[in-house]
């Protein structure tokens, strides 16, 4: 099998996600009148540590405005995507290597309204299907912990991007302390995790040719505010969340979590620009 294989048969899932999703939507939305949207999905459809709040998080720091383009890398089932263009009014390409996501993504921007501003592209983003210069952001959230070829991946995105617009990107990096606990959501072994400590990363986006605008090390923000939110629930079950979806996913994510307070596995987020500060 090869690396790539190997990614999309951990993510891919019998059966449509897509469907799993919008009837889980409606058992849980309540008695709100008016067609779906975005935010209804909000809570299924992002595979990454905080949920839309990151995403809220890191948009906050990309500064999207109306009418950009922005390419989405390894947009999963475009949850990311869709709050974008819920609260930006941009037109999102979601690229992912897992052509199941793809056809989700798809299915579910066309049940919310945007099938014309969420466009899935089912490829490798370490060979970008797009023009030099084409997008005035890339994005990208938790999908490069999959990706060995990192010097592939900085140099597409640094071709793509237009002069002078930005990489933001949200991932998890390699702790000091040794590997984190297998599985985690993004790996069920090592052999489909590709982790590097954040420095090796910097350098390697650096040297992409892209300058460093800000780098922020989230992971001790990010285990206080678990921590708080645990003592908040003491006892009480999760909210409805992406443990309907993929049996064993509270295990991956204690794992993840383990892994965090051992210094296992870093949470960084990033903006980097196209040419000059
Ligand atoms: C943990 S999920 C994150 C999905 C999405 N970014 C989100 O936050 O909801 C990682 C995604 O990266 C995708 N991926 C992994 N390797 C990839 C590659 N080489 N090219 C494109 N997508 C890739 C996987 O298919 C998966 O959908």
């Amino acid at each position: 099998m090869t690396q790539g294989n190997k990614i999309t048969a951990h993510y891919r899932r019998e059966g449509p996600l897509s469907e799993r999703i919008l009837e889980l939507v409606r058992t849980h939305r309540g008695e709100i009148e008016g067609p779906l949207c975005a935010p209804d999905l909000a809570r299924f459809d992002q595979f990454h540590m905080g949920g839309p709040r990151s995403t809220a998080h890191l948009a906050k720091l990309a500064h999207p405005r109306a009418g950009d383009l922005v390419l989405d890398i390894g947009a999963g089932i475009g949850g990311p995507a869709r709050q974008l263009v819920q609260n930006y009014e941009v037109t999102v390409v979601a690229l992912d290597l897992t052509e199941s996501f793809c056809i989700d993504a798809a299915a579910l921007s066309q049940a919310v309204g945007m099938k014309r501003a969420v466009l899935p592209c089912c490829s490798d983003a370490t060979r970008l299907p797009f023009r030099d210069d084409s997008f005035d952001i890339v994005w990208t959230q938790h999908a490069a912990m999959n990706i060995s070829n990192k010097v592939g991946l900085y140099e597409e995105v640094a071709r793509v991007l237009k002069p002078g617009s930005l990489f933001a990107l949200h991932d998890i990096m390699a702790g000091p302390a040794g590997p984190p606990y297998y599985p985690t959501p993004w790996a069920g072994s090592e052999q489909q995790s590709a982790l590097l400590p954040p420095e090796d990363v910097r350098q390697l986006i650096r040297a992409s040719g892209l300058v460093e605008v800000q780098w922020n090390d989230e992971t001790d923000a990010l285990l206080e505010a678990q921590r708080a939110e645990r003592e908040a629930r003491k006892d009480a079950p999760p909210d409805p969340g992406p443990h309907l979806l993929y049996p064993g996913f509270l295990d991956l994510a204690r794992n993840l979590q383990r892994s965090l307070r051992e210094d296992r596995a870093r949470v960084v987020t990033a903006l980097f620009r196209k040419g000059t500060l």
